[in-house]
Order: structure tokens, then C-alpha cells, then sequence
């Protein structure tokens, strides 16, 4: 028997940063996935593409993370070591977009099912949430909690809430990776040192943050995509203000919105990373274009409303 499910990425549509001091942030599962297979085998997790590997049998571990996995559905279900798990992902890797939460939500998912055990979203939030805590020292939720549970959600001090409102098939985010590894960890301290040095000014730009994220949820429920546009554009205005811009940043962000997107902006950290775009399906092909021949390759993704879920074997059929 063979056990599949996937579990998707993510990208923050509004809020980051300003969200380390409180403020609401907006986050969305997107429908780009981590794939993970169980089979028979002899306690053995891996992925060669990212470079992954669990063998209890030789005590060979080079995730933390999923060893944790593994140790809490041991704990919890009395998981056996009689499985062989292979990962796969199209999620990009350390660009905040939630690769390794969604590798740790799809292999809880995949192991459980193989286990015959009903794979609760729940439990798979609690067991994913521990590989969080090994991977990042204290993580938010916010990635385990939309590749588990999918949808856009509003995320302010620990509290997720869904956003109701179905999004529509005409309007898709366009993902450009800039390629630049950059530490979030130091990102955000060198935000946090602005923030002291300019406290007056910066305290103001945080609140205006917060209105952004409140006014644009509202888009975002009464279907206003244009305005939603406009204010991811304000929101990318504050994110380089705060001092996490670049120029190959701006001109990704231009070549999104020279080419008709409805809005752009960094997503994540910043200095590095990925840009989004907001952009009616009418317009992708032409900022597809305009992110090539700045050398990149654009990925277009929708929201996933589903999260982690069981799917079909590849050997057998495809998708
Ligand atoms: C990084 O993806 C998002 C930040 O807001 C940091 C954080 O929320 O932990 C920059």
C-alpha cells in the first residue's frame, strides 16, 4: 500500500514585519505543493532533491525537524518504524515561503495515513507546529497553519482567522524569486534597530501598517481586487521604508506593475527573496514576459482553500 498527500506553500500578502510588533498580518496558501509518498520500508524519510535524509535503522538524521515528526506520532500513535517516505516540492527553498512547514505537514499527513490512522487536521497542526519549533526559534504558525488548514487567513498575535470570501478564478498572484539568499533573522533585527533609532516616525509607519492590513481584508471580502492592488502597492511603499528594499527588489516590483499587474510588492523578509505580483489572469502573460527577460522565472499560482490532503499515487495515475 502506498499513502500520498500534499501539503501547499505560502506567501504573505500584506503585513510582514510590521506583524513582529503586533500588527495584523494576511497570509494565503498558495498552489504550489510538497509531495510526500509512504510505502513499505525500514523507518527511512528522504528527498535527494532537497537533500534529505531520516535512516533509523543506521541513526543517519540530517532533519531535525522530521526526526521530530517521526518521535511525536511514535509518542502519540505508536507510529512503527516499517515506512519509507520520499519527498518531493515545488515549493522554491529559503525564500519564505513556507517549504519547510509544508514538507513537515505533508510527511505527518502521509505517515498517518499509511499508519491507518485518519490524518485530523488537528493532529497534523500539533506535530507540524513541533517541527516549527526545531526549524525556527520561535516560529509564528503562520506557515504550518495555512499549509494545513489552507485559504487566506489574518493572522494578529497567535490568532488566525479565515477569511470567508472564496477567491476568484480571474485573479492569480505571480511569484518572482530574485534568487537572493538573505537571513530573515538579521532582516528583521536590522528593522528592529530603525524601529528604536526612529521611534517617533517608524511607530506611525507600524500603525499605518495595521489600517493597510484592515482596509485591504475588506477588499478582500467585498471582492475590491483593484483596491486590494493598490494597497499591497502602499504596503511595498512602507516595506522600503522601514529599510528592506533593494534595488533588483524595485525593479522586479516595476516590471510587475509596468506589465498591468493590479498591485506588487516584496513578500517575506525582503533584501532578497520573492516579489508578488496581484494580477488579473487577462494580464499574466505580459508580466510573465517582463519577469523573463529580467532573467527569472515567474511561477503563477492561485489559492489553495484546501490545504494538506490525501493524493493520488504518481505511479498510478497523474497530478
Ligand atoms: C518573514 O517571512 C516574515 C517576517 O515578518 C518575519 C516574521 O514574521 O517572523 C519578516
Amino acid at each position: 500500500m502506498m499513502a500520498c498527500s500534499i501539503a501547499p506553500g505560502k506567501v504573505i500578502l500584506l503585513g510582514e514585519h510590521f506583524v513582529v510588533k503586533g500588527m495584523p498580518a494576511i497570509g494565503a496558501a498558495v498552489t504550489l505543493y510538497a509531495r510526500v509518498c509512504v510505502s513499505s520500508g525500514q523507518g527511512r524519510v528522504e528527498s535527494r532533491q532537497l537533500g534529505l535524509l531520516l535512516d533509523l535503522s543506521s541513526n543517519t538524521v540530517n532533519d531535525k525537524g522530521l526526526y521530530r515528526v517521526v518521535e511525536e506520532l511514535a509518542g502519540r500513535f505508536g507510529l512503527k518504524r516499517d515506512f519509507h517516505a520520499t519527498i518531493d516540492s515545488e515549493i522554491p527553498i529559503s525564500s519564505g515561503m513556507g517549504s519547510s512547514a509544508a514538507v513537515a505537514v505533508s510527511t505527518t499527513h502521509a505517515l498517518l495515513s499509511f499508519a491507518g490512522v485518519e490524518p485530523d487536521k488537528k493532529v497534523v497542526w500539533e506535530v507540524s507546529f513541533e517541527a516549527e519549533k526545531v526549524y525556527h526559534v520561535r516560529p509564528s504558525g503562520v506557515d504550518n497553519t495555512l499549509s494545513t488548514y489552507g485559504g487566506v487567513m489574518v493572522y494578529e498575535r497567535g490568532v488566525f482567522n479565515r477569511v470567508k470570501r472564496r477567491w476568484p478564478d480571474d485573479v492569480v498572484i505571480v511569484i518572482a524569486d530574485s534568487g537572493i539568499k538573505r537571513s530573515t533573522g538579521s532582516v528583521v533585527a536590522d528593522v528592529l534597530n530603525r524601529y528604536d533609532k526612529y521611534s517617533n516616525v517608524m511607530s506611525r509607519i507600524y500603525e499605518a501598517a495595521s489600517e493597510l492590513v484592515r482596509d485591504a481584508l475588506k477588499s478582500i471580502e467585498t471582492g475590491d481586487f483593484a483596491r486590494l492592488g493598490e494597497l499591497m502597492d502602499i504596503n511595498h511603499g512602507l516595506l522600503s521604508s522601514i529599510g528592506v528594499s533593494s534595488r533588483v527588489l524595485e525593479s522586479i516590483v516595476w516590471a510587475m506593475r509596468e506589465a498591468g499587474a493590479l498591485g506588487a510588492k516584496i513578500s517575506g523578509a525582503g533584501r532578497g527573496g520573492i516579489v508578488i505580483g496581484l494580477v488579473e489572469t487577462s494580464k499574466v502573460p505580459s508580466v510573465v514576459e517582463k519577469i523573463k527577460l529580467l532573467g527569472l522565472t515567474p511561477l503563477v499560482v492561485q489559492i489553495d482553500d484546501e490545504g494538506v490532503r490525501r493524493a493520488p499515487d504518481s505511479r498510478t495515475s497523474q497530478g
